[in-house]
């Protein structure tokens, strides 16, 4: 008889150990190494069904190409992430934080394709049905065709999926499901990798979508083997502050369409809601006409976004003065003070900085140095950027201002917003061509603080 080995494989980074440890020698992670019994291997018989005489290859051009409709959910923004719709037989990985609305916006988008698409299977196997129910009561959904399957064996959900001949199949979640064809309790190694791959093989095969929720580790990765974001055809990622109301969807892969897109949504009771105008809601409640705040014009994908930028400085009463952020990277906020302590000779060692960027938005690009720099000038010196004025630039280490990508679609948005004068870089102007806009050209931090302060 064949001898059953087992393995301890990390939860956390997927490496393997023959022995149980209380430390993972990879991740340094503690408690993380969980038992999985080897499958015995199958008797010759079985695996030789393996060795079949295979396909023969053929030519490019006399492959018919496989353009069919994609289904379109009808939630905008979901449909632009997935770059148009939904393509049948796709596998599509929806993951996030704990609590972000995962749960929610699929059972929205369940909903809004029930008509189109036929029957739609939601099996869940983290709530029961009467919790779904209570959900779907307070999103206002009570769409007939809509199936409920609290079940968390995968081989009768997909089973049921297939009899029903369902439109679209929804799994809430990979890591509560379990396969027979595989040991391990749900949300093993083995378990998410098994299952992953029948659902592939399920959505190949039958041509029916199939949208899988997986959960992230404590580090924000996808919980699972990595394996599983290079069998799916998507990976969406939901993502936001959860005690402010936005919620970002974007694509971290996409086998049929752009990653550059990114959907924003607002929670609320009835659910996630489009949000058409964010900069307008972001700008909504700005301190316009107060020193330390100043308008970035920044890229969320193709999409422009204008935030707004806050810095506080205060006399330092620690020997080390604090420099505290809010949405953008700390490290950046450093460098940017060290340029201006050098290259324009600001006194900032005395003083504590805060930084906070308003309505829970993340800067994570360099052209936001620029907004950054200019709120902090704002606050230590007590006077005021002009409040109809949007900035972008990104600031090199010798105090030089430099070229930002899209920088026409980010004046655009500013201007449909009120924005009537422009801080963007020399090195753009060429990108810029023909407008009527106030732009003013700056090559270095100093010009800069000129145009903005209008100082002599
Ligand atoms: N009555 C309500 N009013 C407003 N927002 C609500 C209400 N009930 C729930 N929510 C929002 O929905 C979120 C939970 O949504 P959902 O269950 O879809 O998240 P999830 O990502 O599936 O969570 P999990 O990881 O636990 O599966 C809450 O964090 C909250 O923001
Ligand atoms: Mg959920």
């Amino acid at each position: 008889m064949a001898k059953i080995k087992s393995r301890y494989v990390c939860t956390e980074c997927g490496s393997v150990s023959a022995k149980w440890l209380g430390c993972c020698p990879q991740c340094g992670q503690w408690n993380t190494l969980h038992e999985e019994i080897e499958a015995p291997p199958a008797p010759v018989a079985a695996r030789s069904v393996v060795r079949r005489a295979g396909k023969s290859p053929a030519a490019l051009k006399d492959i018919k190409s496989e353009e069919t409709a994609r289904l379109v959910t009808g939630i905008g923004e979901l449909d632009a992430v997935l770059g148009g719709g939904i393509v049948p037989g796709a596998l599509i990985l929806l993951s996030g934080d704990p609590g972000i609305g995962k749960s929610t916006l699929v059972l929205q988008l369940a909903s809004a394709v029930c008509g189109a698409a036929g029957t739609v299977l939601y099996a869940t196997g983290e709530e029961s049905a009467g919790q779904i129910k209570l959900r779907a009561r307070r999103l206002g959904i009570d769409a007939p065709e809509l199936l409920i399957q609290a079940d968390t064996y995968l081989d009768a959900v997909l089973k049921t999926a297939e009899n029903e001949k369902a439109g679209l199949l929804i799994v809430d979640s990979i890591q509560t499901m379990y396969t027979s064809d595989c040991d391990g309790a749900p949300g093993s190694q083995g378990q998410i990798r098994e299952g992953t791959n029948k659902l592939m093989n399920f959505a190949k095969s039958t041509g029916m979508p199939v949208v899988v929720i997986g959960h992230v580790t404590k580090d924000g990765a996808i919980a699972g083997p990595r394996l599983m974001e290079h069998l799916v055809d998507v990976v969406l990622y939901l993502e936001g502050e959860r005690q402010y109301q936005f919620r970002i969807l974007r694509s971290m892969k996409n086998r049929f369409g752009s990653t550059n897109e990114a959907g924003i949504f607002t929670m609320s009771e009835t659910g996630l809601k489009e949000l058409l105008n964010p900069s307008a809601l972001l700008l909504a409640e700005r301190s316009a006409g107060e020193a330390g705040s100043a308008v970035a014009a920044v890229m969320d994908g193709l999409r422009p976004l204008l935030g707004e930028v806050q810095a506080l400085t205060s006399r330092s009463v620690f020997a080390v003065p604090r420099r505290t952020v809010v949405g953008m990277d700390y490290n950046r906020l450093i460098l940017l003070l060290a340029v201006l302590e050098k290259r324009v000779g600001l006194n900032l060692s005395t003083q504590d900085v805060y930084i906070n960027i308003a309505g829970g938005l993340k800067l994570n690009e360099p052209a936001a140095d620029l907004p950054v720099a200019l709120a902090i000038v704002s606050s230590l010196r007590d006077v005021v950027v002009d409040k109809n004025t949007a900035l972008m630039g990104e600031i090199g280490l010798t105090g030089d201002i430099r070229r930002v990508p899209h920088v026409r679609r980010r004046v655009q948005e500013a201007a449909k917003l009120g924005f009537t004068r422009f801080i963007l870089p020399r090195g753009n102007k060429d990108d810029m061509g023909r407008h009527t806009y106030d732009v003013v050209y700056v090559k270095n931090l100093g010009e800069a603080l000129r145009a903005a302060f209008k100082e002599e």
